[in-house]
């Protein structure tokens, strides 16, 4: 797809802000243990499309914050996701050996220093929650942010996603639960990401919050649906992760349960209802629309 300009810059500044916070945040290579941190970092710092992060920016920026503010969150939930990305590859749930467009972590390490990495990684994203100095969000709106994300982290969100996944595998489940699956592994850290940048820029009681919160639960049941389209129509070489995986290890998805021209339709139809709640919203909100756009244009 064509990215609006405007909006390229903005996924640029995006990256280059989330890359030199994590860089940060991650203890070096040569810090002790060093293989565990050396794996954090490649789990961390490989090319990955930063959308979570740049959500947060743009929710953010939607509600007129600086992105100074936001770069703690953007960091957060991105730690968040490496973590999840490294545990979903192990043997033992999705057993991938491409990730990003290199081994995933348990190959380029091993399995233990993997999981390892995961758990750090997680930890690590409270962490820059509770002791980022440059948020600028008084104590109680830094406690429902570390909130929302061990919510939307936890088993009531992405693990939990995940353990659906794990039980829905080789078996036949329904529609609904198929959306479940799907809203909960990868929808609740999405629109973590969105309500993120709302509570950093201090919108706990903004009445759009609503919308916008409608807005990211669209985008993030599209997300998935997308990425199982890409499973079945994408090329190793662009995704940067093996095709054919989900059909190869019969996994539950939407290309699979309705065909693959019904769920890119089901994909696009989400992004028309997601721009729709938006309507609110002035063209500080641009990037929020473009992004939505970007969730079911991409190719990897
Ligand atoms: C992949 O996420 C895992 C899913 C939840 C579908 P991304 O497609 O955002 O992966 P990266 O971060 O760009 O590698
Ligand atoms: C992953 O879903 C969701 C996560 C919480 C990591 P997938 O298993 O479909 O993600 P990919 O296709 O391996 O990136
Ligand atoms: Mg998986
Ligand atoms: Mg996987
Ligand atoms: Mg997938």
């Amino acid at each position: 797809m064509t990215l609006d300009p405007g909006f390229q810059v903005f996924l640029g500044d995006c990256r280059v802000r989330v890359e030199r916070a994590l860089d940060h945040w991650l203890p070096t290579a040569a810090t002790t243990p060093t293989r565990l941190h050396e794996a954090m970092r490649y789990a961390t710092l490989g090319d990955g499309k930063r959308v979570r992060p740049t959500l947060v920016y743009a929710s953010g920026h939607a509600l007129g914050m600086r992105p100074e503010c936001l770069d703690a969150a953007a960091c957060a939930v991105e730690l968040i996701h490496a973590y999840s990305l490294v545990h979903d590859d192990l043997p033992a749930m999705d057993d991938d050996a491409l990730r990003r467009g290199r081994p995933t972590c348990h190959k380029a390490f091993d399995e233990a220093t993997a999981i390892l990495a995961g758990d750090a990684l997680q930890t690590l994203a409270f962490k820059v929650l509770c002791e980022d100095d440059q948020m600028c969000v008084d104590r109680a709106d830094r406690l429902r942010m570390i909130d929302e994300l061990a919510h939307a982290a936890g088993s009531r969100g992405m693990a939990g996603g995940q353990a659906l996944d794990m039980q829905a595998t080789g078996s036949e489940i329904d529609l609904a639960q198929l959306e479940s699956l799907h809203i909960h592994k990868t929808g609740a850290l999405i629109l973590a990401s969105v309500r993120l940048g709302a509570l950093a820029a201090g919108a706990a009681a903004e009445p759009r919050l609503a919308s916008l919160e409608r807005y990211a639960k669209c985008i993030g049941l599209a997300f998935q649906v997308h990425d199982d389209v890409l499973d079945v129509e994408g090329e190793t070489a662009v995704l940067g992760k093996t095709r054919g995986k989900d059909a190869a290890t019969h996994k539950a998805t939407y290309p699979g349960l309705i065909g693959l021209d019904a769920a890119r339709d089901m994909a696009r139809n989400l992004i028309d209802e997601a721009l729709e709640n938006l309507a609110a919203f002035d063209e500080k909100a641009d990037p929020l629309r473009q992004l939505a756009r970007y969730v079911v244009g991409r190719k990897r």
